[in-house]
């Protein structure tokens, strides 16, 4: 069949960039801050409402009484020693003068089965398979010992990492020559799309486990080991928790409930203290097409009426495994088509790298949204296990999980991310906040006979059980008066003082109605970081006090500790984030393609990663990189001496144009056809820690 070219595609989600899909009108807190401030004073400066304090008197002034504060002047030297380098916009990676780069596991890179060569124009969906995927993003690296995700071996391990999503057309020999966005496919001319191309793609999703080392001559390798594993859009995983059996995840594929194929939009990732895994399933609703009616649970998320991103459903030979992506109640019951496969996304994952026959498990406990990662508190013994994670989408929540059962070293396992208490961050205007319960038969969270719920009004908003309430979880957050934020991306944790850090990209929705203490910006188009510290320092605590750690952007609309961004400093649109055991904070960049390296987004050149010594109030550009990529993903080796962390999406800005005359803008790492996402190995020239 003749292929011919079409974009399907009607909300571009290629750059992250999540549709609105928010319509609750629980209040943003505006109306809070009118309060206690003028609106002209809101409107005026959004600098000096927005830096407020949970360590020290503010603008809308802060009552904490916090007492594990770090000493407020530096009692030690800056954790930075590099020499901040300049912005670019040159198709390469730069990092500081003393340190150096090399590429591993790039897109295509084979890694287990037959090892099939790299070419994207002869490889087949199974070829994907036993090749790295691609669209790199979160990742750790185990040290090979098995024991410790933190402690063991600096020169070998595992190294895992997710894989967000796909480019078509790099990877279709039908696609060459044709005009076609970077979140196009090819179509046949009846309308199908070729079964094997399907594969391609749902092979270059999920994850990568792959073992690598450091040979002799400080150049690291891929090694071939039983280990090394693709987890893929079709790989067989448990559901675990209060949703497993429950009837909203029953389908053809598992009619008890218990059981689905896949995990989609890998984005961030979280490593448990018992040495696991969890991959973040964040815009996964756009991989379904609901062509009838919307039921609350894809309606409230975004699952399209038109036609799913990728046309998985459109597959020429029919397979199960491909049309379930049309989620189109078709059958007398749910047992019977695919209605509820969209509530088998949503979760996190977790996987044991080191079991590589083991099924990955789907925590619900944890809560069904647009994960983007997840950061755990150190773990205390026989405490509970505490952890966050945001919804990175358009004025969505950020949340917490603090475990029913106590962690204790011995016996730590996945079970405890099965039963807990998933809660809310309600942010208010004086600086403190509020963790909210999303608990079936408290508060809101209960039935309403004979009203399954509008999702355009919580006030009539029922539940049925908890495994509602978290398949709903953006619902329920909803009705308990959650703050909606700049859309939350990556958490971290100050492992010396526990402080949560969580960047909020940017939300160019916001209006000016709209802006609250904790989002402060209307139309943010730069992004902010913030922060909190559990009340009394305890993580299980149900208040917190916050402020605003960084305001993102140009010099003269940026703030941090008090001043303007330098041209050493400036950045926007945070997304990853990282302490590490140093307490150096990194963080990591996502403009998006539809911007960056235009208009004011110029100035910023291309997507870059800084490191921040948060006592000191340091913070220094370490690393810039090639045209049309974010920055994503980072991690060291225990000893610290070697970093590893990911460019996605290389070249993503090339035209249909472009693409069609084979002009492509951005060709990193090898000058070769297409870009390839891949993961960046950093180490200093002199053996030392990286950032210093
Ligand atoms: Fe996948 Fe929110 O970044
Ligand atoms: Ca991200
Ligand atoms: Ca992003």
């Amino acid at each position: 069949m003749d292929p011919k070219t079409h974009d399907l595609i009607i909300v571009d989600n290629g750059n992250g960039d999540e549709p609105l899909s928010n319509h609750s009108n629980n209040p943003t807190f505006a109306a809070i801050l009118e309060k206690r401030l003028s609106r002209r004073d809101v409107l005026r400066g959004s600098l000096s409402v927005a830096v407020v304090g949970m360590f020290g008197a503010s603008l809308v002034g802060c009552n904490s009484s916090s007492s594990s504060d770090p000493a407020p002047t530096p009692s030690q030297p800056s954790l930075l020693g590099f020499s901040a380098i300049p912005v670019s916009d040159a198709d390469d990676v730069r990092v500081p003068s003393g340190y150096s780069y090399q590429v591993l596991i790039p897109w295509g890179e084979p890694i287990t089965g037959n090892f099939p060569p790299f070419d994207p124009l002869t490889n087949t969906g199974a070829d994907q398979g036993s090749q790295v995927g691609s669209h790199h993003d979160g990742m750790h690296f185990f040290p090979i010992e098995g024991q410790d995700p933190y402690e063991g071996s600096s020169v070998e391990g595992l190294l895992v990492l997710n894989h967000e999503y796909v480019e078509p057309r790099y990877m279709h020999a039908s696609a060459v020559g044709k005009s076609l966005s970077r979140n196009a496919f090819p179509v046949q001319a009846d309308g199908t799309r070729a079964a094997d191309e399907i594969l391609t793609e749902m092979n270059g999703h999920g994850v990568s486990i792959v073992r690598v080392t450091k040979q002799s001559n400080g150049q690291w390798a891929v090694v071939a080991d039983a280990r090394n594993r693709r987890i893929t859009a079709l790989t067989p995983m448990e559901l675990s928790g209060p949703v497993r059996g429950s009837d909203l995840v029953k389908t053809k594929y598992s009619p008890n409930g218990t059981r689905t194929r896949g995990t989609l939009n890998n984005c961030a990732h979280g490593v448990t203290p018992w040495n696991t895994y969890l991959t973040c399933e964040e815009n996964w609703a756009g991989y379904f097409v609901n062509r009838g009616e919307r039921p609350r649970e894809h309606a409230r998320y975004g699952v399209s009426t038109r036609g799913a991103r990728y046309g998985w459903d459109l597959a020429d030979n029919g397979a199960d495994e491909y049309v379930r992506f049309d989620v189109t109640a078709k059958a007398a019951s749910a047992a019977e088509d695919y209605r509820n496969e969209p509530n088998a996304q949503g979760w996190i994952v977790e996987i044991d790298p080191f079991a590589p026959d083991s099924t990955p498990v789907k925590r619900t406990a944890l809560g069904r949204f647009a994960h983007e990662g997840m950061v755990f508190q150190p773990p205390v013994e026989g405490q509970p296990v505490v952890g966050y994670s945001g919804d990175d989408a358009i004025n969505e929540y950020i949340y917490k999980f603090v475990s029913a059962q106590p962690y204790f070293k011995a016996t730590a396992g996945g079970h405890l991310l099965d039963s807990g208490t998933l809660y809310v961050a309600k942010f208010n205007a004086d600086g403190t906040g509020e963790w909210l319960p999303l608990v079936f038969g408290t508060g809101p969270l209960s039935p309403i006979p004979d009203n399954q719920g509008d999702p355009e009004s919580p006030g009539q908003i029922g539940f049925a059980s908890q495994a509602d309430v978290l398949v709903n979880t953006r619902l329920a957050a909803d009705v308990v008066g959650a703050t909606k934020m700049d859309r939350p991306e990556w958490g971290a944790v100050d492992p010396k003082t526990g402080r949560v850090y969580f960047t909020l990209t940017n939300n160019t929705a916001r209006t000016a109605d709209q802006v609250d203490a904790a989002n402060p910006r209307p139309n943010s188009r730069w992004g902010h970081i913030i922060r909190w510290e559990e009340g009394g320092g305890n993580p299980t605590a149900t208040t917190f006090n916050w402020d605003i750690f960084i305001l993102a952007g140009p010099p003269e609309d940026s703030q941090f500790d008090g001043q303007p961004l330098t041209a050493d400093q400036f950045f926007n649109s945070p997304d990853g984030l990282w302490f590490d055991k140093d307490s150096r904070l990194w963080i990591q960049t996502d403009i998006s393609e539809s911007v960056m390296n235009t208009g004011d987004f110029a100035q910023f050149g291309n997507n870059q990663m800084l490191a921040c010594d948060p006592v000191n109030k340091d913070l220094r550009r370490f690393l810039t990189g090639p045209l049309g990529q974010e920055i994503t993903g980072v991690i060291t080796t225990p000893d610290q001496k070697t970093m590893f962390m990911n460019v996605q999406h290389p070249g993503a800005t090339t035209s249909p144009d472009e693409f069609a005359a084979g002009n492509l803008k951005g060709t990193w790492p090898h000058n070769a056809r297409y870009g390839r996402s891949a993961t960046v190995v950093i180490t200093k020239d002199d053996g030392g820690v990286i950032g210093t």
